[in-house]
């Protein structure tokens, strides 16, 4: 059984907002549902707007009630009666002065605000003595993504957070770790003796990795634009990935060894140089298109972006990782919005076995051995291998081994924000960055963005939206004879 956290008081900066509405709230009565929020639990919410506590009750009460979430009509008003509102500009140091009247003992700050107020709330923070730790009382600080927006950037947050912070006292999120099939990689690796002696060069012809999304830009327009698919998907999301599958086994299954580990896989990424940054990653920008049976405007086309736009809603990228387990091992990574379906997953491909076997029977090809780990929404894990056709003829056929986690146990919806803030309560850091995580992510993408912020005239390759992404990317794999798992479910014919 597991425990509940110690008290705690929950300040979320932002209680207005959109984050805290979609993710926050119904992660918070998931927890309650599951009886895994401590008895004396506070909620203090501080925004600018002068709506006061009943204010802010009217508005839980609305967001729970339009984002469904586990528990009852009584969970609802277990929060309404352990919420306080806090008026307040996030750089007046009144705010603060207010704030410390409230909170007494452990407390997570929870920053679901726009990146520009990270670094004045963590100073103010600081500032009014609200992360000192006094006695056995924690203070710990929850940092939303993006997580500066390049290198330079991160170097410069990270700087000034912990000149007010200890690293122990920062949770970084990046809300893929709170998948619990993202958390399965490790345990699909390290708890069946079968899977690491094959997990080597000698064994993997490349690993395949996609984010496929079918959303496009929405009304989201604004950030976006500033953003682009390789800033909001890659050095976080996508590298998690990476490092989860590559990294060596830790010592011990804690946040230190995890880190450290994942570290070492991200400093192993071949550095890209202008030249490879060209010839080794791919960008494009969606065209109209359909997508399901819902017709889709160019990117060009959305809201608060500029018809001449030059920022990629797809990225596809080969990255080599330089070390002796993986050295020639391709690892392509791609991800994009408005896409034919929606998919994440991790795709092994092991090396082909010897054909001359079959040297005099009809066989001329072997089907690929695929592991493939699916992310979501298809959740589970498929292995592929070669079969006899049973007839008197030597055929061979690739078959699949799957298993579903919707098939294994009941799956209760959660919004996987869950397990990341019940971590951060108990104080385990496992599932969040470290300050050179986030560095590591920003400096292989950097020469990325140094040569493309430098191009502001080479044709800016496109896709439809609902296809399978551009042709660029299919050249990227064709060019060493490989290509992309097809996106759309194969059909038998
Ligand atoms: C977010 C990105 O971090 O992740 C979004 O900002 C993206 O653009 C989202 O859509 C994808 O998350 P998920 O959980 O739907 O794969």
């Amino acid at each position: 059984m597991t425990a509940k956290p110690p008290p705690c008081t929950l300040v979320v900066f932002g209680v207005t907002g959109d984050l805290t509405k979609r993710l926050l709230l119904p992660a918070l009565r998931n927890l309650r549902r599951d009886g895994l929020l401590p008895d004396d639990f506070k909620l203090v919410g501080i925004a600018s707007r002068d709506i006061g506590d009943e204010g802010l009750r009217t508005h839980l009460r609305q967001a729970m009630a339009d984002f469904k979430a586990g528990g009852g009509d009584g969970d609802v008003e277990w929060f309404l009666q352990r919420a306080h509102y806090l008026s307040g500009k996030f750089e007046d140091a009144a705010t603060y002065a207010a704030l410390a009247k409230q909170v007494k003992g452990n407390a997570l700050f929870y920053l679901a605000t726009p990146p520009s107020e990270f670094s004045v709330i963590v100073q103010q923070l600081g500032k009014a003595g609200l992360v000192a730790e006094a006695g056995d009382a924690w203070r710990r600080v929850i940092i939303e993504k993006p997580f500066g927006h390049d290198l330079e950037s991160a170097i410069a947050l990270n700087k000034e957070i912990l000149g007010v912070l200890q690293e122990s006292q920062v949770f970084r999120i990046d809300h893929y770790l709170g998948k619990q099939t993202v958390q399965n990689i490790m345990v699909f690796r390290f708890a069946n003796g079968f899977v690491e002696p094959l997990r080597s060069r000698d064994h993997i012809d490349h690993v395949q990795i996609t984010v496929a999304e079918t959303v496009g830009v929405e009304a989201r327009g604004k950030f976006y634009d500033k953003t682009g698919a390789l800033r909001d998907m890659v050095p976080n999301h996508i590298f998690q990935l990476v490092s989860l599958i590559a990294m060596e086994p830790p010592a011990r299954f804690d946040a230190e060894s995890l880190r450290s580990e994942k570290a070492k896989v991200l400093d192993s990424v071949q550095r890209f140089t202008p030249y490879s940054a060209r010839g080794s990653v791919v960008r494009a920008q969606y065209a109209e298109g359909t997508v399901g049976d819902k017709k889709v405007a160019a990117y060009r086309d959305s809201p608060d972006v500029p018809q001449d736009s030059r920022t990629e809603t797809y990225v596809a990228m080969k990255l080599m990782i330089d070390n002796w387990r993986w050295a020639g091992v391709p690892f392509y990574v791609r991800t994009g919005k408005s896409l034919a379906i929606r998919k994440t997953d991790i795709n092994i491909r092991f090396k082909q076995a010897p054909l001359t076997l079959f040297r005099d029977t009809p066989v001329d090809t072997l089907p690929p051995n695929d592991l493939t780990i699916r992310i979501q929404p298809d959740e589970g894990v498929t292995l592929r291998f070669g079969v006899k056709v049973p007839e008197p003829q030597m055929r061979i056929e690739g078959v699949d081994l799957k298993f579903n986690y919707a098939d294994a146990f009941t799956v209760t919806p959660s919004t996987g924000y869950e397990t990341l803030i019940y971590d951060c309560m108990t104080g385990d850091a496992t599932l969040f960055q470290r300050a050179d995580n986030i560095e590591a992510g920003w400096r292989i993408v950097q020469p990325i963005l140094d040569v493309w912020a430098a191009d502001k005239t080479s044709p800016m390759p496109s896709y439809r939206a609902g296809s399978s992404g551009p042709e660029e990317a299919d050249a990227l794999l064709g060019r060493d004879g490989r290509s992309w798992r097809s996106l759309v479910p194969r059909v038998k014919p």
